[in-house]
């Protein structure tokens, strides 16, 4: 295939003149290394400067990218058109968030919501005069939540957070899961409260989208779970693990 067919859905909400969804179409020349976000730079450049992504790293590790592209979400930036198996590529904006303009979504919320969890290593203890060692197994406890790049593909695809604006999220939970997994971190105690409720893991209701939606093939839900039984484990016996 010569050339690709790229179908974007584009809206600024805050013109006048034109503030409803609309599909726009390029023709875009096609190579086999032909990644999405590398066909909207193409349109960028040679179509209408005024289209709007975002992006940073262009190697799927700072979660900018994160689009709904034909039918699923996925980065941008690691999308390679080949492997779509289609000359047709459509890329929306990922959805159930406020749109900013074109692909760009308002994230606030979702940063928001992340550093309520407060997403950084506590100790109570006196500082240590050397630096706190891990083993290997305590340190293969966060192999999974640590590759979280904060795409929000999981937070935008989770119907709990559709219909609560005040839920946490996959995101945010799967960070307080990394904290209390993690052997050096102290504050699984006073971190409890602001997941063990309502608004945090007892919302989730299993339904998994995250773990189909996450671009990085990891398993929020398995952290939140995690995280619910560490809650009971508190009350019985005062300690998560
Ligand atoms: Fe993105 Fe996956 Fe992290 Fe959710 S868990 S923010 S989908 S990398
Ligand atoms: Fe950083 Fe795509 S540009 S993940």
């Amino acid at each position: 295939m010569p050339e690709i067919l790229l179908r974007i859905k584009r809206q600024d909400p805050r013109s006048k003149k034109d503030p409803a969804p609309r599909w726009e179409e390029y023709t875009i020349p096609y190579d086999v290394n032909l990644t999405v976000l590398e066909a909207l730079f193409h349109v960028q450049e040679n179509h209408d400067g005024s289209l709007s992504f975002r992006y940073c790293c262009r190697a799927s590790i700072c979660g900018s990218c994160a689009m709904y592209i034909n039918g699923a979400y996925r980065l941008a930036c690691q999308t390679n058109v080949k492997h779509l198996d289609t000359n047709v590529v459509t890329v929306e904006p990922m959805p159930h968030l406020p749109l900013v303009k074109d692909l760009v979504v308002d994230m606030d919320e979702f940063f928001a919501k992340y550093e309520y969890i407060e997403p950084w290593l506590i100790r109570n203890s006196p500082d240590p005069e050397k630096e706190i060692r891990q083993s290997p197994k305590d340190r293969k406890k966060l192999d999974m939540p640590v590759d979280c790049i904060l795409c929000g593909c999981c937070y935008s695809s989770c119907p709990s957070a559709w219909g609560e604006d005040n839920y946490l999220g996959p995101a945010a939970l799967l960070k307080a899961y990394r904290f209390e997994v993690d052997s050096r971190d102290e504050a699984g105690k006073e971190r409890l409260p602001l997941w063990s409720n309502e608004r945090g893991v007892y919302r989730c209701h299993t339904i998994m989208n995250c773990v189909e939606a996450c671009p990085k093939e990891l398993n929020p839900t398995e952290g939140i779970q995690w995280l619910k039984k560490a809650a009971v484990r508190r009350r019985l016996f005062g300690r998560a693990k």
